[in-house]
Parts: C-alpha cells; structure tokens; sequence
C-alpha cells in the first residue's frame, strides 16, 4: 500500500522563515505520478515552461499579452492593472464587447460554419448549432430584450435548464450590456426571489420548464411564486420546452409574460453590440451559502473574458478545429459560465451542451454521448465520477470512449482513488486529468496542471498556472514551503471579481482580512516535498482531534482508497474525550454488503493508511450521501446527524430522502463503533 509505512505522526517541514508552522497537518502521502502520455506530447500546446516564466518575470505584460491575442478590442486599454486594495480593474480604458467576441468575430474569420453546440436534450431530441446559427439567435434575442425596454445597465435574471436559449440569452444580455444573473434551475423560488430583489431584475427569462429524469421541472410556476415579491419586474419571457403535450402547462399574466417563440418570430436579425468597458459589469452570480445571506459576486468585460480564455485554451489543450469539448456543469453555476459559454465560445471551440442526468434512461448516456460526438475533453466534478465509481465499471465499458484524450475535474478535492478510477476507465490511462481548482469569486481556473507539460499525482492541482501568484500560509500568514496551511493569493488576477454587489465592506471583510494583503476564501491546501498543492476542502471542514487538526478530505481519502468503498464524507463530532470525534458516512460499491465487520474493516484501514489519530470513531453505512444541488455534501448537516441536533431546513438538498434514511440509521445506531 503506497504510503502505508509513513508515521503519520512525522514532524511537518517547516518554511523558508524557520518559525513557519504547519496550521493542518499533513498525514495522507500518495506518491503515484504521472507524467504526460507521450502520445500526447507532441502537439500540446504547452510543452514547456515558457508561459511559466513570462509571468514570472513581467506578470502584467503577460497578461496584457493574453489579452491582445485572445481577444479583440475595438479600442486599446491605457493601463495594465490599477490595483487599490482590494479593489482591482484590468484593461483600464479598453473597449471591447464580449458577444462580439464569441460570435461576430468567428464569423468574420471564417468560422460561421463550425458547430457551436450539440445540444443534446434528455428525452432524445438533438441539435446542431453553428456559430452563424446562434450569431442570428443571439441578436434575434437582444433586439427583444431591448423592445422590452432593457438598457445597458439594467439586470436580467435567467432562471432555465441547460437549453440552447440559455447562452443564448446570456450572450444577448451582453451583447446590449445588460448584466444577467443567472439562478440554476434546480433553485426554489425563495432562492430566486432572493436574488431578484438584490439584483433589481427588470426581466426575467425562463421556460415552461426543463426535463430531469424523464419528469418536467416547473421552471415557470416557481418564477410566478417569486415574482408576488418582486415589484422590479416588468416581463417574463418564456421558452417553450415541454409544451401542454409533455404535460405542463403555463399561466402567463397579460401585459407581464411572452412566450419567447412570439418574440423572437418578429425580431431583427441584426443588433451592433454595445460598446462596453473593460470593468463594465459583465454578471452576477449569487454564491449559494447553505446558512448566510447569498453574495452577489461582481464580474466584469475584459479581464474575465481574458483569463477565461486562456485558461479554458491551455488547461485543456484546446485544438478549435478537432477538438469537441463537453462541460458537464450546469450553467447555473460558476463552471458552466466560464467553461461551457464564455471561455469555449471565445475560443471557437465546439461543445455539448447535455440537459439531463446522467442516469436517464440508463447509467450508460454519458459514455453514450461520448461516443456518439467523438468528445476529445471532459470536464465534470469528482462526485459524478464518485457516482459513476458506485455503479461500476460495467456501463462505461459498454462504449467506446477512445475519442477522449483529456479529462478534467472540478469542484471539490478529487480523491486518488476517484482520479485513477476515473484515469483508467474513462480515460483508457492514455488522457491526462487536469484537476483544476478555482472559485466563483476567482472567476476562471487558478491552480491546475498543464496537460502536455506537468507530472500529475493523483489528488494534486499542482501548481498556480501562469499568471496566478498563490501562496500556502500558517496561522499567522507566514509562507510553508512544506506542510498544511491555507491558500492564498498574494497577486490580483484579471478574473477576479470586482466584488459583492451592494456592498463592498462584506466584500473587504470575507476576502481579506484574514491574511492582510491577501486573498483568502475558506480554502486549506497543503504543500508537499515537491512544492504540489493539495487542496483539502474548506477550513471550516478540519476536525479536531486530540489536538491534532486532521483534514475531512484526507480521511475521506483514505476510506475511498478501500476498493469496497465508493464514496465518504467525513465530519467531526463533539466529543466529550477528544474534543472532536471523526465520524464517517460511508457509501459502499454496489454489491458490497454492509456487516458490522465491514466498519471495523474500514477503521483499521484509515489507520493503516494514515494513522491512528485518524481512525473514525464512527461508522455510519448510507447509499447516498447528501447533497447540495451543485454536488457538495453537505457537511454542516451530517455534522448535526453526528451531533444529533435537529436538521433544520433542507430544501437544498438533492435528494431529501437521504437526510431521513440516515437520520433513522444514526437514531438505529446500525454502525460500528468504538
Ligand atoms: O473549496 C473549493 C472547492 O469549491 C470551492 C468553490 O466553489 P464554487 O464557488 O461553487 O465553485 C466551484 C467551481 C469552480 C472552492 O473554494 N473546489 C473547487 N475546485 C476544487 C475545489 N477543491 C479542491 N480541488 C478542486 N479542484
């Protein structure tokens, strides 16, 4: 067992300061690496340290350098970066549209032919989008939201599934720079009334509703509850996704709602897009805290639009002409703005866009898709392949998936085990995986291998990308060259967001306090011999036991390292001798029985993998775990069923029969214990 004969009680190195003092410790060694499949070296884009050290010696000239060549501007910007702590702007003066970038200017090069999209909806239906299709869809959309009255300026929430008239309604906002707040589909209209009133949506677009495992979503009921609260809104456009056949059918109010297919029928096939600045706000995207009031993070034209460029450019090798790329996100998330609309689309590159689940009709439909479009890249989170790892091998098997030559991760820490499950039998061990780490306030990917460059170990993003200055610090925000500490980051980045909108001290307060002068948002990451990061989950996730601050995300490591195990979530629980006692859910592979022995098993194995200390008091057996909708666990409520605490609202859940089957299984005590 690789690592199994580390003391997990060895001193932890200590930084170039001397005093530098590991503030988690560091107890999981994984010391499998891989380097670049040499088939797939030679044509890399990156092959060398070259971008390394551009940015390295002159880290404003590369991105301005970033800048010229991703992106066309229709005036040059005067200064660089204008940094006031913490209030940064990027391309100061620059004058640029970003619609136009993800569209007219792939028209004019030539490129008005090349599939856009494949959009790929859940009951079966198929679309072929190129970019001169959705160039014509995007400016039919901006003529309407203009006769609407929206002006450059006014805010637009977008409350969908993952449909072509998503982007499209996202790129016509920008095109006329009117800021969009997108709200995911699978939010309550709590969550979205919420948001309309901090954001002072003037329209609303939606659908009738969207298609999750072969049942409607009622996209539009949920707006009309919101809207009782919301005197800002003055109409509702709606898509027509289901229709009375598929089963559901609409109110629309006379004067407030329009169905989209009316609007876009009479509308203009041409609209200039609005000359914008490089800090105009480009959106909103309200942060979903499971307990604070949500955050309306701030992003802005031409930095974003640069750095998602880039990043979505070289994390994933992207070859526009051959390449099909396949995001698996929602758009209703971070990930899905970045990398399945702006980055992808201003890179020319062709994408599937997916509906659905991916266990409709059957576990099989995304190796299905993958097959089916040849997709080269896939981007997804590591609770899918944690998923996928539950229901075997079987159903990736049943495709051919050669096509796929890059895989990526997203999300939360990616478990060794899950990265070489998802290595080997997804990627045919021939694809490189990009574990990429970044945030919805970082706005585009920070920390992430290279594929054609960096030697992988499974579990570690590696190193900040070109561009990026991030630093692991103690306590006292002293830099570790060796050890677990906190990630920071000491350098403005041009993604950054801008702040929260309507209020700048929450902003100054949540991001940059802690350490003075740099940022920090909740996130521990350790460095190990050969100065690899390894993020291990947010700080408020590390337990204390005994005195020792013991990582969830490294026991969680070590329990999904048991070939029985598929997935763990890992939380402390009060108690009363160690101050903080480790309590483990366990989800186990299908076919594996759950007996008493089997918890004992599992103990002895985390303490054989790293250490006594880390042995979990409990063990708690569940066949799922729960789950935010963007696939978080949800560890503040497993920390109550540990503590045995009322569970309080769990309307964010994925699946709220989970919460009651391991509230009865905790009540039953039907796990091992101490
Ligand atoms: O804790 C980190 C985790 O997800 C958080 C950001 O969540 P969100 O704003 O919803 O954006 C998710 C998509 C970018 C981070 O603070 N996280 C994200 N990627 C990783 C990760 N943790 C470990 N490894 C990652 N690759």
């Amino acid at each position: 067992m690789v690592g199994s004969d580390t003391s997990p009680m060895e001193p932890i190195g200590t930084g170039p300061s001397g005093d530098a003092r590991a503030a988690i410790e560091d107890f999981y060694v994984e010391e499998r690496t891989f380097p670049p499949p040499a088939s797939f070296g030679a044509g890399a884009l990156a092959t060398t340290r070259e971008l390394y050290d551009a940015a390295e010696a002159d880290l404003e000239g590369f991105w301005a350098k970033q800048a010229e060549s991703l992106v066309d501007w229709f005036e040059p910007w005067e200064r660089v970066l204008v940094w006031d702590p913490p209030f940064a702007k990027w391309f100061e003066g620059g004058k640029l549209n970003v619609s136009y970038n993800c569209l007219d200017r792939h028209l004019r090069e030539g490129r008005g032919d090349r599939v856009a999209y494949y959009f790929e909806g859940e009951p079966g239906d198929r679309r072929v989008i190129t970019y001169a299709e959705l160039a014509v869809e995007v400016n039919r959309f901006a003529n309407v939201l203009k006769d609407l009255g929206v002006n450059k300026g006014d805010k637009v929430a977008v409350y969908m599934g993952m449909i072509p008239e998503l982007p499209v309604a996202i790129l016509a906002c920008a095109r006329i720079g009117a800021p969009h707040s997108v709200v995911f589909g699978g939010f309550s209209s709590k969550a979205l009334e919420s948001r309309i009133l901090d954001a002072e949506a003037k329209v609303v677009v939606t659908a009738d509703g969207s298609w999750r495992r072969g049942n409607p979503v009622r996209l539009k009921e949920g707006v009309d509850a919101a809207l009782e609260n919301t005197p800002s809104v003055e109409h509702v456009v709606v898509v027509r996704r289901i229709g009375e056949e598929g089963g559901v059918q609409v109110s629309m109010k006379p004067g407030r709602d329009l169905w989209w297919h009316d609007l876009m029928a009479s509308a203009g096939t041409e609209c200039a897009p609005e000359l914008m600045d490089s800090e105009d706000l480009l959106y909103l995207l309200y942060t979903s805290g499971t307990t604070a009031r949500p955050k309306g993070i701030m992003h802005t034209t031409g930095g974003y639009l640069t750095q998602v460029a880039f990043t979505h450019k070289y994390v994933f090798d992207l070859h526009p002409e051959t390449d099909v790329y396949w995001c698996a996100a929602d758009i209703g998330w971070v990930t899905g703005h970045s990398y399945i609309v702006y980055g992808p689309l201003a890179n020319g590159a062709t994408s599937v866009l997916y509906e659905g689940t991916p266990d409709y009709p059957d576990k099989d439909r995304w190796w299905d898709i993958i097959e089916r479009y040849k997709v080269t890249i896939l981007y997804c989170a590591p609770t899918g392949i944690r998923t996928f790892m539950k229901w075997g091998t079987v159903y990736p098997e049943k495709h051919d998936l050669s096509s796929l030559r890059v895989l990526g991760s997203v999300g939360e820490p990616i478990n060794p085990e899950a990265w070489i499950w998802y290595y080997e039998h997804i990627g045919g061990s021939r694809c490189p995986v990009v574990d990429t780490w970044w945030q919805t306030e970082t706005g585009s990917i920070m920390v992430s291998p290279l594929p054609g460059l960096s030697v992988l170990k499974p579990g570690s993003a590696v190193e900040a990308l070109p561009g990026v200055r991030g630093e692991v610090v103690d306590d006292e925000g002293r830099v570790l060259t060796r050890g677990g500490g906190y990630f920071t980051l000491t350098h403005p980045w041009p993604a950054m967001l801008r702040g929260i909108y309507g209020d700048p001290e929450r902003y100054k307060e949540t991001y940059w306090t802690r350490f003075p002068g740099r940022y920090f948002a909740g996130d521990g990451a350790k460095v190990d011999g050969d100065g690899y990061i390894w993020f291990i989950g947010r700080v408020d996730d590390v337990m204390n036991v005994s005195g020792h601050r013991v990582s969830t995300t490294e026991v969680e490591s070590a329990l999904v390292d048991h070939p029985s195990v598929a997935e763990a979530a890992v939380v402390g629980a009060n108690d009363p001798t160690t101050g903080q006692a480790i309590v483990a859910f366990v989800t186990l592979r299908s076919g594996e029985e759950k007996a008493g022995a089997r918890g004992e098993e599992l103990r002895a194995h985390v303490a054989m993998r790293i250490g006594p200390i880390a042995r979990p008091k409990t063990i708690i057996f569940t066949d799922e775990l729960p789950k935010t909708r963007s696939g978080k666990i949800m560890r503040r409520l497993l920390r109550d069923v540990a503590d045995g605490h009322d569970l309080g609202d769990t309307t964010t859940l994925a699946d709220p029969e989970v919460v009651d089957q391991i509230r009865t299984m905790a009540e039953e005590r039907l796990f091992a214990e101490d």
